[in-house]
C-alpha cells in the first residue's frame, strides 16, 4: 500500500463541517447519531475505510454549508472518540477540535427497557448519564452497554 499514490478520495468543501478520523465503519453510524438520513437536506460527501496514517483506516463526512454545534459534536464520540471536527469556511479550516463524551444524553439513545416510561406513549425523551458501566437509564436505572449504535433513535 506504502507505494501508491496519495490521492484526495473527496473534494475540498467550500463551508461545513469535516469529520475526521472517525473510527473505520463508523460513517453511517456518525450521521444517524446527528439525525442525517437519505431525506435530509444536507449537500454531504463520505469515505470509508481510507487510508490514515495515524489510525491505518479511517471514515470521513463532510457536510457541506451545515457547522455542527458542540452537542451534536459530543454525541460523535460515543462511537468515534478519536473523531476530529474540522469546521470549514471559504475552503479554510477556521477551528479543529475533538470531541468529548457528554456526561447526560437527552432523547439521542432508545432504552432496551421495553417496560421503560421513556418507551410509551408518554412525551418524554429518553435520558441516560454516561458512566463507566454503559449507558444508564434515568427512568428505569437499566444499563445499556452493548451496540450503541443500534440503539439511536
Ligand atoms: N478539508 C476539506 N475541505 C477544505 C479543507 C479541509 O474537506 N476546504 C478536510 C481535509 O481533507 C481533512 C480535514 O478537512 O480531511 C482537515 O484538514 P487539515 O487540517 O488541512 O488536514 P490535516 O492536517 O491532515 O488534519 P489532521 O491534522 O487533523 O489529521
Amino acid at each position: 500500500m506504502k507505494d501508491e499514490p496519495r490521492v484526495l478520495q473527496i473534494s475540498p468543501i467550500r463551508n461545513g463541517t469535516v469529520i475526521d478520523h472517525i473510527t473505520a465503519g463508523e460513517a453511517l453510524n456518525v450521521l444517524k447519531i446527528l439525525g442525517i438520513t437519505g431525506t435530509t437536506d444536507e449537500c454531504l460527501s463520505i469515505a470509508t475505510n481510507v487510508a490514515s496514517e495515524k489510525s491505518g483506516r479511517k471514515d470521513v463526512v463532510k457536510i457541506s454549508d451545515r457547522e455542527l454545534c458542540t452537542e451534536e459534536v459530543d454525541r460523535i464520540a460515543l462511537i468515534a472518540p478519536q473523531a476530529t471536527i474540522n469546521i470549514i469556511r471559504d475552503y479554510l479550516v477556521c477551528e479543529k477540535m475533538g470531541v468529548e463524551i457528554p456526561r447526560v444524553l437527552l432523547g439521542v439513545v432508545r432504552c432496551p427497557n421495553r417496560g421503560c416510561i421513556s418507551n410509551t406513549n408518554e412525551p418524554i425523551k429518553s435520558r441516560f448519564e454516561v458512566t463507566k458501566r454503559g449507558l444508564h437509564c434515568l427512568y428505569c436505572d437499566w444499563y445499556l452497554k452493548d451496540d450503541i449504535p443500534g440503539h439511536i433513535i
